[in-house]
């Protein structure tokens, strides 16, 4: 990674702080992009076109390219789908899925020149459907597809898009789920084979991976860091 410029979106929040680390650590040069700018970083709502564009200008401006794009923004609001709001499940797809599209599109007009790497987080929801997690599930899935229309729509530009589907991560997030009753830990760790919940570090590895060189025929692919969990199907 050492001297590439990599746009974090999300990056003040569990797993994107987690990556933006790893990725300075390895050399690269991080511009951190987050509702909640922090040290640092660049404050910007990824479900508005033009601060995703301000973000990867900053970027290409600050440091004079653009490489990689790592897509961590997110949200978790479980609700039963039959008293759902309409501008709560507005809200989910527009941070989950629309951002995802504006803040990808707004990097890659900086790499359609000099070719990079762009990978989205997903979720194991985008193949698994859980209760209450509609809007969510929905648009996971979403990206998962927007993935691979990314990835065969930019292979010409040497631009590669995959995407990481972690399972349940020990974050905030997570966090959340748990103090709020959504989530009971013991009963998520007795459904993960490999029994214990991803840890920011997993995610960050195979978000690492793809954004590498090693990874330089691999596109369009969607990597899930499950413990196991999607190829469970006993009892
Ligand atoms: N934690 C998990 O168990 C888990 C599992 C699977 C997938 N994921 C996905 O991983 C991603 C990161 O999750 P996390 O656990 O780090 O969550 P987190 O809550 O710790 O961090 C999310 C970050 O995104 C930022 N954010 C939210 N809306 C934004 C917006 N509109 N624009 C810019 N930034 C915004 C928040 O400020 C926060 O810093 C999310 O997409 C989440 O759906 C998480």
């Amino acid at each position: 990674m050492r001297g590439k410029v990599i746009v974090v979106s999300g990056g003040a929040g569990g797993i994107g702080a987690e990556v933006s680390a790893r990725l300075v650590g390895e050399g690269a040069q991080v511009v951190v992009a987050d509702l909640n700018a922090g040290d640092g970083g660049m404050a910007c709502d990824i479900t508005n076109p033009e601060q995703c564009e301000a973000v990867a200008e900053a970027a290409v401006k600050q440091f004079g390219r653009l490489d990689g794009v790592v897509n961590c923004a997110g949200l978790s609001k479980p609700h039963d789908s039959i008293s759902l709001p309409p501008a709560d499940w507005a809200r989910m797809v527009d941070v989950q899925l629309n951002g995802a599209f504006y803040f990808a599109q707004a990097c890659a007009k900086r790499m359609m020149e000099s070719g990079g790497a762009i990978v989205f987080i997903t979720s194991t929801n985008a193949e698994a459907a859980f209760p209450r997690r509609a809007a969510y599930c929905c648009a996971k899935a979403g990206v998962a597809m927007l993935t691979k229309v990314l990835a065969i729509e930019w292979a010409e530009k040497g631009i590669r898009v995959n995407a990481v589907g972690p399972a349940y991560v020990a974050t905030e997030m997570t966090q959340r789920n748990i103090a709020a009753g959504n989530v009971n830990e013991a009963q998520i760790k007795a459904r993960i084979p490999l029994g214990r919940l991803a840890q920011p570090a997993d995610v960050a590895d195979a978000v690492c991976f793809l954004l590498s060189e090693k990874a330089s025929f691999i596109t369009g692919h969607s990597l899930y860091v499950d413990g196991g969990w999607l190829a469970y199907g006993y009892f």
